[in-house]
């Protein structure tokens, strides 16, 4: 099929080689756990439960360690904590995480003073220096990015189950540097307020010993499955399952640059039963998305589709009401995510970044154009980190363009900080209890 933004490896031996040592690795996800985020987003399809899914633009070789790992899933388990109590939804915790390596690229090539290179793609094809050695896709790098996401999934695995994510411990995902910040006292207000709950919830006999939805919680891991041959590599049939599994994350999703219908990343993501994204830009029209959905997911499962509306604060209002309007008209079931990062790209001092006002405005622009078409907002897609980045400008902090030097550390896009990420979960559980009438229930209860 016709494939976009693949890399040409100049030593095809070379990546024959890698493909086949790659598909003889074991799988990193089981199709059992597949199919239970599946029925988690088939709930979040249906407003019972909301999807939390972020990471890193790009995770990267060099910034790989225990306290990157930690300290982006303790961000995640707070918001995720501001949604479920704040707004009494379960949410489903899916990270960009532990694999995503790839990126698409809006030019081929480079041009620095005159010498022109390939452009980087992300650490699992080259590297990002620009030298002609850094520069050239190589594919052992798919070797050392399956173990990094390995062993990733293997700590988030160990935090998710372990102790580390139990409701008791709500007052340690707090980073030091998230202490000195106005959202420290909303955030520990918060927290107060589940000491309670788990101090009653005790006194009736329910604690983390007896009830382990205290005691642990569900993660699931996903990137954008860009890198095709590795991807394969990883593709597996179940013997317990009796389909074939993408086994290199839980979920994949297409890019908005690789969603042709007639193009390879399509027919990649439509032969595996993994639930899977696909990102909608402003430039989807609503007969190409039907045909879309209609390839992806001909039986209309649910919680097999998600669809991750990426329009810009300005253009969601116009673009995305048509689409949803087709999309339910059609009874298509499919999770409507909001990432509201990819639309709200801008240069300033020199770097890339993203300000919060247009991202909070996106995710208000999103929820209200799905409540104006009667449809359910199903989650939010971010990039986000636990780390004290300075990319985003914005937010409690006030951060502007003067400040975005200080801590500028993102590999490809721009992140949200541990700050702005939980700023923005406050916020996204202010429109969930605006609106839904379950939430009315856990109000009351309040
Ligand atoms: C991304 O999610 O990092 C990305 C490249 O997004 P999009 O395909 O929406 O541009
Ligand atoms: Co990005």
């Amino acid at each position: 099929m016709p494939i976009r933004q693949v890399p040409e490896y100049p030593d095809q031996a070379a990546l024959a080689a890698m493909e086949g040592k790659v598909a003889r690795f074991p799988p990193l996800v089981f199709a059992g756990e597949c199919e239970r985020l599946k029925a988690g987003l088939a709930d979040a399809a249906a407003g019972r439960a909301f999807v939390l899914q972020g990471g890193d633009c790009a995770e990267s070789f060099a910034d790989f360690n225990t306290n990157a790992i930690r300290d982006t899933f303790k961000v995640l388990l707070q918001m995720a904590v501001v949604l479920t109590f704040g707004a009494g939804t379960p949410v489903v915790k899916l990270g960009r995480m532990a694999g995503q390596f790839a990126k698409p690229r809006s030019s081929d090539s480079e041009t620095v003073d005159g010498v022109t290179l390939p452009s980087y793609r992300g650490d699992i094809i080259n590297g990002a220096a620009f030298t002609p050695e850094a520069r050239n896709p190589d594919p052992q790098r798919m070797e050392f990015a399956y173990l990094q996401s390995a062993s990733t999934l293997n700590l988030l695995r160990a935090f998710a189950t372990g102790g580390f994510a139990d409701l008791h411990q709500v007052h340690r995902w707090n980073l030091e540097f998230v202490n000195r910040s106005p959202l420290a006292d909303q955030y520990e207000g918060l927290a107060r307020r589940i000491d309670e709950t788990l101090g009653f919830m005790a006194a009736c006999g329910m604690n983390s010993d007896n009830a382990p939805q205290i005691r642990e919680t569900a993660f699931y891991t996903s990137h954008e499955s860009l890198l095709l041959p590795y991807e394969e590599a990883l593709t597996r049939e179940s013997s317990t399952h009796h389909r074939t599994y993408a086994c290199s994350a839980h979920f994949l999703w297409i890019g908005d640059r690789t969603r042709q219908a007639d193009g390879a990343h399509v027919e990649f993501l439509r032969g595996v039963a993994n639930p899977i994204g696909m990102k909608v830009g402003p430039s989807m029209e609503a007969a190409d998305l039907l045909r879309l959905i209609e390839i992806l997911n001909p039986a209309n499962e649910p919680g097999r589709l998600t669809l991750i509306s990426r329009m810009g604060a300005a253009k969601v209002a116009e673009k995305l009401a048509p689409l949803v309007r087709a999309v339910e008209g059609a009874g298509r079931k499919v999770v409507w995510l909001c990432d509201p990062m990819h639309g709200n790209t801008t240069t300033q001092a020199g770097y890339k970044t993203r300000d919060f006002t247009a991202i909070m405005d996106e995710v208000r622009g999103f929820f209200d154009v799905l409540r104006g078409e009667g449809a359910t907002p199903g989650g939010v897609h971010v990039e986000m980190t636990g780390r004290n980045v300075t990319e985003c400008t914005g937010g409690a902090h006030g951060l502007t363009a003067a400040d975005l030097g200080e801590n500028y550390a993102t590999f490809c896009d721009p992140r949200l900080n541990a700050e702005q990420s939980l700023e923005l979960a406050f916020l996204i559980a202010e429109e969930l209890k605006a609106q839904r009438p379950v939430h009315a229930l856990a109000r009351a209860a309040q």
